[in-house]
């Protein structure tokens, strides 16, 4: 998915406090930029390619930058080519040079689902903890959703000691 800027990011040095703040999930994210993440979760959603499953997600991940980068499911008449919405829009954001996510939000059209777990583990290789916004657009919540934690979605995520 190509990525929707809401805001021009600013390229200017993140502060090495910053950053690990963001990894031990520390970075405060307000109600309205996890508000606006869901808007743009379920705009994408309606452009997700999911003729097998008809299953359509939007994902939205916003980057301490003050960009927002957005991704849909794009299934594949393989099935294993499959690729989820929150992995979308991780590649979207990498591929604009960000690598710093703070909050991402997930819009479903039924009750709610959470990642599943290579998305889990491809979040994590960006951040170590952050806001994910569920939402199920068919849920007595509507658009407000639950919010949850990375870390404790994959505790214990995988990482290769370099
Ligand atoms: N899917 C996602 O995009 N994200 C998730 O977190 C769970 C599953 C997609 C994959 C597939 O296209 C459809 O939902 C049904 O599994």
């Amino acid at each position: 998915m190509s990525a929707t800027k809401k805001t021009q990011a600013k390229k200017k040095p993140s502060s090495t406090k910053t950053k690990a703040a963001n990894k031990r999930g520390k970075l405060a994210v307000g109600a309205a930029l996890l508000d606006q993440l869901v808007q743009e979760a379920k705009a994408v959603r309606e452009r997700a390619y999911a003729p097998y499953s008809k299953y359509p997600v939007g994902a939205a991940i916003a980057t301490k930058s003050g960009a927002i980068y957005v991704g849909c499911n794009v299934e594949n008449a393989s099935f294993g080519g499959t690729i989820c919405a929150e992995r979308g829009a991780i590649m979207a954001m990498v591929a604009a040079g960000e690598r710093e996510p703070i909050a991402c939000a997930v819009v479903t059209g039924d009750e709610g689902a959470s990642p599943c777990g290579i998305c889990r583990q491809v979040l994590s290789e960006f951040a170590t903890d952050m806001p994910v916004v569920l939402v199920g657009l068919g849920s007595r919540d509507g658009e407000s959703g639950r919010v949850v934690q990375l870390a404790d979605l994959l505790p214990l995520a995988f990482r290769l000691k370099a």
